[in-house]
């Protein structure tokens, strides 16, 4: 069969891609290198997919270019695909903050891209899904692009790069979106793991202990900041909070953590006023887990009843509490980030259609691009938005 387009990538964009184009008549052909399609959206969230969040904007998301990802966003909305997901009969939940998971299943997901991918042919297009496909070489000849996967030949007049970021590689996950995007002379920003654990080694080593615990905390780096859980475990710091700031931190610089968000100024003297006869680790166990109370009151070094601590040792308890400095001595990596930041520079790509400025008929979506969703649903959004965009020009 001639095609008019070839995706490489049967995931969440690549498979979103190819189910707008092909209802649009398009005859699509999908490549996908692992045996199934969809394998991340199978283990997202939880194996329940946190398939969009409903707030999502582009004040959620990092890119050299912040203002690149607007347009796709605002074309295809959290409340387009939740219809979507809402006309399947599929049940969901907010769980918080604007998280949307399945109440049942991320398999629900994948089988609900199969079936939009299958109604092409009500429109007169086809989709053809093909994986375990090994795709050798990429060229352009002739108006048409020429992919060869397992010693096939396949040719279409538009190619759309859906392959992803290289995080967790160990389910199949690859650079190769920024290999093809440098052959055709497209530019690739560093790409560099995000939504990612951080390690702590020196003085922070005694966190260890704590393996396992976790606190509602404000983390921030620079001039961001962000109000979860944060879990220690026996490499360092991980939760929500620390996924987020991960996105946002540069090796060499400092995570700052407030452990007591909600205590207004001043609390740790007013504890020494009202209760003289108490210690820091009983104050600190009124807010915090009995473990992280202790470990914290330890290496304050205040162990003396609170009415015979000075306020000054205080004070300078309280603000050293609020302003946690802890030194990363790097992140677990693609292993264990959930997403990749960077990849193919925004500046190479139409914001309106996804398309190569200097290659007409390339294009690229999803996270091989150089836009990184936070933790909360927003990836999808953006895989869901950049395909919807790319799919209405193929
Ligand atoms: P995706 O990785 O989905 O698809 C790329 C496809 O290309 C894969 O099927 C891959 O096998 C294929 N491929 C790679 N190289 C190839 C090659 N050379 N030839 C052919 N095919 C090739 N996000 C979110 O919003 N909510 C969530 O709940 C989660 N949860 C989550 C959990 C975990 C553990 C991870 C690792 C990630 C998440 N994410 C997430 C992030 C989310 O999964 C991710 O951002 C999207 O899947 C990106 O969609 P893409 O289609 O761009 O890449």
């Amino acid at each position: 069969m001639a095609y008019d387009t070839i995706i490489l990538g049967a995931g969440a964009a690549g498979l979103f891609c190819a189910a707008r184009a092909g209802q649009r008549g398009k005859r699509i052909l999908v490549l996908e290198k692992a045996p199934t399609p969809g394998r991340k959206i199978l283990i997202s969230g939880g194996g329940r997919c946190n398939f969009t969040n409903i707030g999502a904007g582009p004040a959620n998301y990092l890119s050299a270019n912040p203002h690149f990802a607007k347009s796709a966003l605002s074309r295809y909305t959290p409340r387009d695909f939740l219809d979507l997901v809402e006309s399947y009969g599929i049940a969901w939940h907010e769980k918080t903050l604007g998280q949307l998971f399945c109440d049942q299943s991320a398999r629900q997901i994948v089988a609900m891209l199969l079936e939009e991918c299958d109604k092409a042919k009500e429109a007169g297009g086809h989709v053809e899904v093909m994986c375990d496909q090994h795709v050798t070489a990429v060229e352009q000849a002739d108006g048409s692009f020429l992919v060869r996967a397992n010693g096939a030949l396949h040719g279409a007049h538009s190619l759309v790069i859906a392959t992803g970021g290289p995080s967790i590689p160990k389910m199949g996950a690859t650079g190769y979106a920024y290999d093809l995007a440098r052959q055709f002379g497209l530019k690739v920003v560093e790409p560099r793991p995000a939504l990612v654990p951080l390690t702590l080694g020196g003085d922070d080593v005694l966190f260890r202990d704590i393996s396992g615990v976790s606190a509602e905390v404000v983390a921030s780096s620079g001039k961001t900041a962000f109000r979860e859980a944060a879990l220690f475990t026996h490499r360092g710091l991980s939760g929500p909070s620390i996924l987020q700031i991960s996105s946002y931190w540069q090796s060499g610089k400092t995570v700052a953590i407030n452990f007591l968000p909600d205590r207004a100024e001043g609390w740790l003297l007013d504890a020494k006023r009202a209760n003289p006869r108490s210690n820091l680790k009983s104050v600190l166990k009124d807010a915090l887990p009995d473990r992280l109370a202790a470990i914290l009151a330890e290496k304050l070094s205040v162990t003396v009843e609170l009415g015979n601590a000075p306020d000054k040792t205080l004070r300078a308890a309280e603000a050293k509490l609020a302003r946690w400095e802890f030194l990363p001595n790097g992140s677990e990596g693609f292993a264990k980030a959930e997403v990749t930041a960077g990849g193919i520079d925004t500046g190479e790509l139409s914001s309106k259609t996804m398309e190569a400025k200097k290659v007409p008929r390339l294009y690229a979506i999803g996270e091989a691009v150089d836009v990184t969703g936070w933790l909360g649903g927003y990836n999808f959004q953006w895989a869901w938005a950049s395909a919807a965009a790319a799919a209405a020009d193929l």
